[in-house]
């Protein structure tokens, strides 16, 4: 009786998800998308644990070659956009109805949930609105001192590191120079990873690097299926980098109210946030304070760092387009009789800029932008987009599409030159997003990018070490989804003088 039981609800359980997973897989079919069947489970997410998100994004363009594609995360259907005129439309256009990223943290972690790049709205914009000034151009112009010293220290550590017959391991130490940037900049930490190899926030750091099989899951779980998150309680941040930062972010802030002093950075918006309300007359958390100081270090110090490794890597490999980088810079010197570059100068070097874009569009770090709609919404005449449906603009496949960047696999910085932009097709080159939810860094990033290459290419050549991988042969991380090399990179050093 009871077995007869126990089969009768299993297999009603059974034909209930049968008839789901039917539905479900017909979604895209009825919409007259292009798409591929669904896995019951992984759905089209076929890279899980076993390529590189991005790479995955480039090869399904590359697969279907089409300005819209439907695919499935686990069990929700979600619109690939590589068309760059519906990108702009919900990018920038539409904003209004796609303020909100599908992936979220979930509520079991309150720093991790609590952060810009993960929290909706309104309280997103009410957060947004308080910390962006701190990255005006008047602030940046402000960080000279700071850029330009830990750029010279950086090549000081490359000679000293040579000097030891000792071979650098170039996404280790630029990530000691992002992380000192953005902590002295931004939290008045001082720090000196770049000098010694550690401090206590490069611990922080380095624990943000580790991805083990449990982070893994945490990040896959909280940007491809949300849903999971509390269930399993992932958390955004290591716990003991939350730790940290609740400690320091609160003694610094408590510090800097009671002796009224001020620094001009990420921490005095958190002092005058703490004062303020949130629109809904609630209070901001300390949580709240603390989530904002975790995401600035997290979502800047190791894409910057990876975008200076490749394209420090990529100089190695193509000798010429770095020797016609150290003549603009060297030039660029002259013409100051030798003085150092400063912001502006470095701001109008198209050739170093160029590089600098060029190694963004090959290698975005976060290859996809992720949105979802509020509201039912028209992408063209026969296509309605329901409500809450996911969308994400294929950077990484527009990046690598020759309709917009012939020869995509070549590394060629002249792509972007003044003169050679007639071809350029507006949003077919997003890597820092576009529109009011794009980097709140961005800008921070190209400074700290350029001080630091203009320096090096200034001070050494980079040659392939004997042995090491072409750049098109180089493995990208698979337990975390953005672009970066799953194993260490390294470059031969050769003083210039
Ligand atoms: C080369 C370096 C960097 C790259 C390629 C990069 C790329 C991105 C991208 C693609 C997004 C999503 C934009 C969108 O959805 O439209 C983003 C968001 C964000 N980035 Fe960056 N980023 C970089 C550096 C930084 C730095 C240095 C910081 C902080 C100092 C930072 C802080 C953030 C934050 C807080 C968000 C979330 C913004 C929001 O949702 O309102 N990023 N970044
Ligand atoms: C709308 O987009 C879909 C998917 O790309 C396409 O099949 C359809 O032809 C488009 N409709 C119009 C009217 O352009
Ligand atoms: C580095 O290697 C060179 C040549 O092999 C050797 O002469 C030198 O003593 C080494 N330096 C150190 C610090 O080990
Ligand atoms: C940077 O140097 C230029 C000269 O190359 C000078 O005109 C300019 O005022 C300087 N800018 C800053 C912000 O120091």
């Amino acid at each position: 009786m009871l077995v007869t039981l126990l089969v009768v609800v299993f297999a009603s359980l059974l034909a209930t998800l049968y008839i789901q997973h039917r539905k479900n897989s017909r979604f895209w079919a009825d919409r007259g998308v292009p798409h591929s069947p669904p896995h019951p489970l992984l759905g089209n997410f076929d890279c899980f644990f076993k390529q590189n998100v991005g790479i995955w994004m480039r090869d399904l363009h590359e697969k279907f070659q089409a300005p819209l594609i439907g695919i499935w995360v686990f069990r929700q259907p979600v619109l690939v956009v590589a068309d760059p005129e519906v990108a702009k439309r919900i990018l920038v256009s539409d904003s209004e109805l796609f303020r909100n990223r599908y992936l979220a943290s979930g509520k079991s972690d309150p720093v991790g949930g609590l952060n810009i790049f993960t929290i909706k709205d309104p309280t997103w914009s009410n957060i947004r609105r308080r910390i962006t000034y701190i990255f005006t151009g008047a602030k940046l112009k402000a960080m000279h001192g700071l850029l330009s010293s830990k750029s010279k220290a950086t090549v000081d550590r490359i000679l000293q590191d040579k000097a030891n017959n000792k071979t650098t391991e170039i996404r280790t130490l630029f990530a000691d120079y992002t992380t000192d940037i953005i902590g002295t900049s931004l939290f008045g930490m001082q720090n000196d990873a770049v000098g010694t190899g550690d401090s206590p926030l490069r611990a922080v750091t380095r624990d943000f690097m580790k991805f083990d099989w449990f982070r893994g899951l945490s990040f896959y779980s909280i940007f491809f299926w949300p849903a999971l998150v509390d269930i399993f309680r992932f958390s955004f941040f290591p716990r003991k980098s939350v730790d940290f930062f609740r400690k320091s972010v609160n003694t610094i802030i408590e510090h800097r109210t009671t002796n009224n002093l001020e620094n001009n950075d990420l921490l005095d918006a958190l002092v005058k946030m703490k004062k303020d309300k949130l629109d809904d007359g609630q209070e901001f958390s300390d949580d709240l304070l603390a989530a904002q100081a975790t995401v600035m270090l997290q979502g800047g110090f190791d894409t910057t760092a990876v975008g200076l490794t490749f394209v420090v890597y990529e100089l190695a490999h193509n000798p010429k387009i770095q020797e016609k980088l150290y003549k603009e810079l060297i030039e660029a010197k002259k013409s100051k009789g030798g003085a150092d570059l400063n912001f502006s100068d470095l701001e109008k070097l198209t050739y170093l800029n160029s590089v600098s874009k060029e190694g963004l569009r090959k290698y975005p770090p976060m290859g996809w932008l992720d949105r979802i709609s509020s509201v039912d919404y028209k992408i063209n005449d026969t296509l309605t987009l329901p409500a809450n449906t996911p969308v994400y603009i294929n950077a990484m496949g527009m990046h690598h599409d020759p309709q917009f960047f012939p020869e995509p696999h070549k590394f060629d910085p002249d792509r972007f030159l003044p003169e050679n932009q007639q071809n350029f097709v507006p949003f077919s080159f997003v890597p820092f997003g576009e529109g009011p939810r794009m980097c709140i860094g961005k800008r921070f990033a190209q400074m700290t990018m350029r001080y630091l290459l203009s320096e090096l290419v200034l001070s050494v050549q980079f040659r392939p070490l004997p042995g090491s991988p072409k750049p098109s042969e180089v493995n990208y991380e698979t337990k975390f989804a953005f672009l970066m090399p799953e194993h260490p990179l390294s470059v031969e050093f050769i003083p210039r003088n």
